[in-house]
């Protein structure tokens, strides 16, 4: 990962390019998982919001070859060995039954989901929670251990965070290494379930 503090976008770009992974935002999940310890190996992660693969990428690494990714998203998104790739838009109630019936039990929910920007910052900010509460209510029926989501800081964030306390007795808050500096994207790692 680029020296110590925050860097600019394009060292984190070029070390994309450098290593093989699809998008810069690998870096984040990378730095996650670092100060988090989301995954051990032989781990099922469902991965919302996956395309191009670059969290996907990280997922597969992290869990090894025993380990299985499930990677979802509206867009198409090319193949990445090991990974199963569902396309779908996980507010649609069919496409949420269909991820839950084909991947059974999963270890680990990270979402790195971004709604569509309509340049209106509040409406931006409501649907990136309404996109985070889809993913933790799918991580709460698939039983997940740890679950991740991407959300846009603003009104709606207090209270997201509270109904994440209701089903994950540890949660923090993280700004990665590899976002960008002027961006109001947090990340919500919520860790040990209440049963
Ligand atoms: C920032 S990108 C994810 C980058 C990815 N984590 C990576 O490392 O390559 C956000 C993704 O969320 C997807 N997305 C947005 N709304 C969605 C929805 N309703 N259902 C599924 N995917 C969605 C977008 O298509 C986009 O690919």
């Amino acid at each position: 990962m680029p020296g110590q503090g925050r860097q600019g976008p394009d060292s984190f770009q070029r070390l994309a390019r450098r290593e093989g992974y699809r998008a810069r935002s690998s870096y984040k999940l990378l730095d996650i998982d670092k100060r988090s310890k989301l995954f051990k190996k032989g781990f099922t992660v469902l991965d919302l919001g996956a395309a191009p693969g670059g969290w996907t990428q990280v997922a597969l690494e992290k869990i090894g070859e025993s380990g299985k990714v499930f990677a979802v998203d509206i867009l198409r998104m090319a193949p990445i060995e090991g990974a199963t790739i569902l396309q779908g838009d996980i507010l649609n109630s069919d496409f949420r039954k269909t991820i839950l019936e084909t991947t059974g039990p999963v270890d680990v929910v990270i979402s790195d989901i971004s709604p569509n920007l309509s340049g209106n910052y509040s409406v931006d900010q409501a649907r990136s929670v309404e996109l985070s509460q889809m993913a933790l209510h799918l991580s709460v029926e698939m039983k997940a251990k740890s679950f991740v989501t991407k959300v846009f800081q603003g009104e709606d964030f207090s209270d997201f965070k509270k109904e994440v306390n209701i089903y994950f007795k540890s949660v923090r808050v993280l700004s990665p290494l590899a976002s960008r500096k002027t961006s109001s994207e947090v990340y919500v790692i919520a860790k040990n379930r209440k049963s």
